[in-house]
């Protein structure tokens, strides 16, 4: 090779590698499709870390909020605090940073190193402020506190201040809807089972609350739905009118059937809920309910998902139900794909809910885009 021909093929693997460095730049910030439980790279390039998620739309922005996972051991516990995303095309995400942090300060109720799971953000419109309700675990206690944990702030990517931690409606009995049945109301003088028992235990102190998730309906009221009592039943329970607190009035949902995982949404003016089964970071098959009334009776309709794997809600675990803005019968079913040896390693599975009818469906794709909701 002469000196001429040397340059030119140092030119062209120059040219060569600066191209495909653009497309590569090109395609990560240039996503079209969704790819369930690939390596979905955010605007730098890096794996969306934002697990047991919800989203929040807000003045035309997608912003997404979840857990903060580490590499290592610690993967699984809060050492960075909850991790906030943006978009406007829920494709590509653009890394807002740490909305909420963790506590330097191992007295402080989000000490780093705790546990806290599944936040969710919504905007109260009274106060003009984001809350933040997530599942906490005090630190060093495992799974022992069971708790609900608040924080707010006036600006939606944050930061959040946090403002309390609780175990919901101490002293508080459910609120029971005319059809209720004799046999449903707990008595707390004689526990008919032993979720009832778990109930009346934690009656006084407040009850327990684990996976979660918040709904706003279209009056602005809001709702906290929890797994309780050991995790046996979920409860659905009123928020305060600002959002940061509970005003008493809250249901018991398939009493003793162990519902984790709870992500609500509306649609044609019917409730849905799909949650899982409890078997900790391992998946189980999905389960879903509707309601006429947010107060009930909810309806448990079994698997909603189909095909392969749908036994297993495809290696999942619902986290949220995305309605896509300005699109009619357009919701997305949110899971996580755990991998708890390399928590950072997490993977997402976003899936398009089908209507049939007022029933619903759930099955698998390798990739899709928001072309299949048809209207
Ligand atoms: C799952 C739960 C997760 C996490 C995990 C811990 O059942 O949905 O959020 O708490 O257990 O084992």
């Amino acid at each position: 090779m002469n000196t001429i021909q040397y340059i030119k093929s140092k030119l062209k693997t120059t040219l060569l590698a600066a191209g495909m460095l653009c497309a590569g730049l090109y395609s990560e910030a240039q996503q079209k499709v969704f790819k369930p439980g690939q390596i979905w790279p955010d605007d730098k390039g890096v794996h969306i870390n934002a697990h047991g998620g919800g989203i929040l739309y807000q003045n035309g922005k997608y912003y997404w909020f979840g857990e903060h996972k580490v590499a290592g051991d610690a993967g699984n516990r809060a050492m960075v605090g909850v991790h906030c995303y943006s978009s406007t095309d829920l494709y590509n995400w653009k890394d807002e940073g740490i909305a909420l942090s963790v506590s330097d300060d191992p007295k402080n109720d989000i000490a780093r190193g705790c546990i806290l799971e599944r936040p969710k953000v919504v905007y109260n419109k009274l106060t003009k402020k984001y809350v933040m309700w997530f599942h906490l675990e005090l630190l060093g206690k495992g799974y022992a506190a069971a708790r609900a944990g608040v924080a707010t702030s006036d600006r939606v990517t944050g930061p959040y201040t946090f403002i309390k931690s609780y175990r919901p409606n101490a002293g508080q009995m459910p609120f029971y809807p005319p059809f209720t049945g004799q046999s449903e109301k707990v008595n707390c003088a004689a526990p008919a089972s032993e979720t009832d028992g778990f109930f009346c235990r934690d009656l006084p102190g407040g009850q327990m609350a684990r996976d979660m998730t918040v709904f706003v309906d279209d009056d602005g009221k809001a709702y906290h739905v929890f797994s309780s009592e050991e995790n046996y039943t979920l409860q659905l329970a009123q928020l305060t009118p600002d959002y940061t607190g509970h005003t008493g009035k809250f249901i018991r949902i398939y009493i003793g059937h162990q519902t984790e995982a709870p992500a609500l949404f509306k649609h044609n003016g019917i409730y849905y809920m799909i949650g899982s089964g409890c078997t900790g970071w391992a998946p189980n098959a999905a389960r879903w309910f509707s309601a006429k009334s947010i107060w009930g009776p909810w309806v448990y309709h079994g698997n909603p998902c189909k095909g392969a794997d749908s036994a297993i809600t495809y290696g999942g675990q619902s986290t949220h139900v995305l309605p896509v803005a300005g699109k009619k019968d357009a919701f997305i079913f949110m899971a996580d794909k755990w991998t708890p040896k390399d928590a950072i390693d997490g993977r997402y599975l976003w899936l398009p809910i089908s209507f049939k009818g007022n029933d619903i469906e759930i099955d698998w794709l390798d990739s899709w885009d928001l072309g299949v909701f048809k209207k």
